[in-house]
C-alpha cells in the first residue's frame, strides 16, 4: 500500500506548495493555504474500476501518423452553441460552462441533451436539482424525454463507473462545485475538490472518448471557483453571461483548444426555455424612434462575425469635486484615456463633467474599435448635438489623436449596410475601394477630422 500524499493548496488560486506557509506566493492571499490529502499514488482511483487499468497503452507516433478523421464533432442542436465551441462538441473533450446562478446553464444543457439523446446515448448527471425537478422542467419545456438517461449523483468515481457501463457519447455534470472525490479530504466546493474532480473527469473524458460538459458557478467577482485551476486542465471554457432579470444571454468562449476564442452566441430566455437569436445585431439595435444626443452605433468584431451594438453616453455638469466616470460594458481605463486624448488633441475639456457610458443590451465590449464610437458619442452628448440615426462609427484612437485602422473593416461595413445604416465614420485605412451600395463612407485619420465629420 503506497503512502498517502499530502499537498498544501491555496483556496483562492489553487496553487499548490510542498509545505504550509502563511501567505500564498502566487496570489499573495494570507491564510488561504490548507492541507489536502491526495489519494495514494498507486492505489485508490486507478484500480477502482478496471477500465482504467490497461487503457491507452503509451505509444509514440509522428504527427502525420495520427488519424485526423477521428474527430467528427457532435452537433449540440443549437447552432449558436456549436459556433462558440468552434463547430460542435469534440468527442472526448472536457468543456466547462461557467456562469452566475440563474444564468440558464442547466436549461441550456437540458435542452441540448434532450435533443441529442434522440440520436446518440447521453447522460445527464444532476447533483444540485432532484431528478423530479429536472423532469418537471423538461416536460414544461416540451422536450423529448424518452431517451435521455438521468442520474442523481455527486461522487465522481461513481459517475465515471456508471458512464463506463452506459457508454454515452456525452455526459453533463451539473455542477462541478457539488462533486466530490473520495481521495480528497476537503469538503465539496473547495478548490481542492473542484480541481481534483475536474481533472479526474477530464482524464476520464480523454481516455474513453466520452465528452464531458461540466457546469461551474462563478463567484461574486466573476471568476470560477479556483479559476486558473480549472482552466488549464479542460479543453474549452465558455461563459454564459447575462443578468437573470434581462431576457438576453450571451455565450462566450474564453479558452478553446478546437476553435477561435471570443466567439459570441446570443440566446433569449423565454417561458419556453432558451431560444437562439440568429440575428443579434437586430436586438441590440432596437432603439426607439426618438433621436437623442450621445447615442451612436458601433460595429464590434466578435469572434468570426461583426455585431452592431448601440452605445449611449451621458455627459453632464458634475456637482462633485471628483466628477464621476462610469462605464458599463466597457473598460473604465479606456474611457479615462479617451478623455485625455480628447482634451489634449481635440481641445474639449470635460474635467468638470460626469461621464456615464452604457453599452446597450448588457454586451461587454473589449475591442479597441469602439474607441472612435465612444469618443464621438461623448462629444455629441457634451455639445448636445443629435447624431443622425443612420450613422455608425468604428476605429481605434491612438494617444496622439490618430485614428488607427481595425481588422475586418469591409465586413463591418457590409453588416452595417445590411441593417440600414447609410453613413459611416471609419479610419481612413479602412475605407474600402468599393463601399457597400448606398453607403457613404467618411475616412478620417486624425481626431480633428473625426470631429469635423460629425
Ligand atoms: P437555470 O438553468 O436553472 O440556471 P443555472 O443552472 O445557470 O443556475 O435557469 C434558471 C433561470 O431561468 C430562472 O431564473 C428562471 C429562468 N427560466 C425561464 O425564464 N424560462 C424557462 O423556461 C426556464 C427553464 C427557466
Ligand atoms: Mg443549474
Amino acid at each position: 500500500m503506497a503512502k498517502n500524499k499530502t499537498a498544501y493548496v491555496c483556496n483562492e488560486c489553487g496553487q499548490d506548495f510542498p509545505r504550509w506557509q502563511g501567505q500564498c506566493s502566487a496570489c499573495h492571499e494570507w491564510n488561504s493555504i490548507t492541507e489536502v490529502r491526495l489519494g495514494a499514488a498507486t492505489t485508490g482511483r486507478s484500480d477502482r474500476f478496471s477500465g482504467y487499468a490497461g487503457a491507452a497503452a503509451s505509444e509514440i507516433k509522428t504527427l502525420d501518423q495520427i488519424d485526423l478523421n477521428e474527430l467528427p464533432r457532435i452537433g449540440s442542436s443549437f447552432t449558436e452553441f456549436d459556433r462558440v465551441l468552434g463547430g460542435g462538441i469534440v468527442p472526448g473533450s472536457a468543456i466547462l460552462i461557467g456562469g452566475h446562478p440563474g444564468a440558464g446553464k442547466s436549461t441550456l444543457l437540458l435542452q441540448t441533451l434532450c435533443q441529442l439523446a434522440e440520436t446518440m446515448p447521453a447522460l445527464y448527471v444532476t447533483g444540485e436539482e432532484s431528478l423530479q425537478q429536472v423532469a418537471m422542467r423538461a416536460h414544461r419545456l416540451g422536450l423529448p424525454t424518452a431517451k435521455l438517461k438521468m442520474l442523481s449523483e455527486t461522487s465522481v468515481e461513481t459517475i465515471c463507473e456508471i458512464a463506463l457501463r452506459e457508454q454515452p457519447k456525452l455526459v453533463v455534470v451539473d455542477s462541478i462545485q457539488v462533486m466530490h472525490i473520495s481521495d480528497v479530504q476537503s469538503s465539496p466546493g473547495s478548490v481542492a475538490q473542484v480541481r481534483e474532480s475536474a481533472s479526474f473527469l477530464t482524464r476520464f473524458a480523454k481516455q474513453h472518448g466520452i465528452a464531458v460538459i461540466m457546469v461551474g458557478h462563478v463567484t461574486k467577482d466573476g471568476s470560477l471557483a479556483g479559476p486558473k485551476v480549472l482552466e488549464h486542465c479542460i479543453d474549452c471554457s465558455v461563459m454564459f453571461e447575462g443578468d437573470s432579470d434581462s431576457r438576453y444571454r450571451t455565450l462566450r468562449s474564453h479558452k478553446n483548444r478546437f476553435g477561435a476564442i471570443n466567439e459570441l452566441g446570443v440566446f433569449a430566455m423565454t417561458e419556453r426555455g432558451l431560444k437562439e437569436v440568429a440575428n443579434p445585431s437586430a436586438i441590440f439595435l432596437s432603439r426607439g424612434d426618438e433621436a437623442s444626443s450621445g447615442s451612436l452605433v458601433m460595429v464590434v468584431w466578435e469572434g468570426t462575425r461583426p455585431l452592431l451594438v448601440e452605445l449611449q453616453v451621458l455627459v453632464d455638469n458634475s456637482a462633485l469635486s471628483n466628477p464621476r466616470r462610469v462605464a458599463v460594458g466597457m473598460d473604465a481605463n479606456r474611457l479615462a484615456m479617451l478623455l485625455a486624448v480628447m482634451h489634449r488633441h481635440g481641445g474639449l475639456q470635460m474635467a468638470d463633467q460626469d461621464v456615464f457610458v452604457n453599452v446597450v443590451g448588457g454586451v461587454k465590449v473589449s475591442e479597441t474599435s469602439a474607441d472612435l464610437t465612444l469618443l464621438l458619442a461623448m462629444v455629441s452628448s457634451f455639445r448636445g448635438d443629435i447624431l443622425a440615426r443612420d450613422l455608425v462609427a468604428f476605429g481605434e484612437v491612438g494617444l496622439s489623436g490618430e485614428i488607427r485602422p481595425v481588422p475586418n473593416g469591409q465586413e463591418r461595413l457590409v453588416e452595417a449596410a445590411k441593417h440600414g445604416f447609410r453613413r459611416a465614420i471609419v479610419p481612413r485605412a479602412n475605407v474600402p475601394k468599393r463601399p457597400p451600395e448606398g453607403m457613404e463612407i467618411i475616412g478620417v485619420s486624425k481626431l480633428s477630422e473625426a470631429l469635423a465629420a460629425l
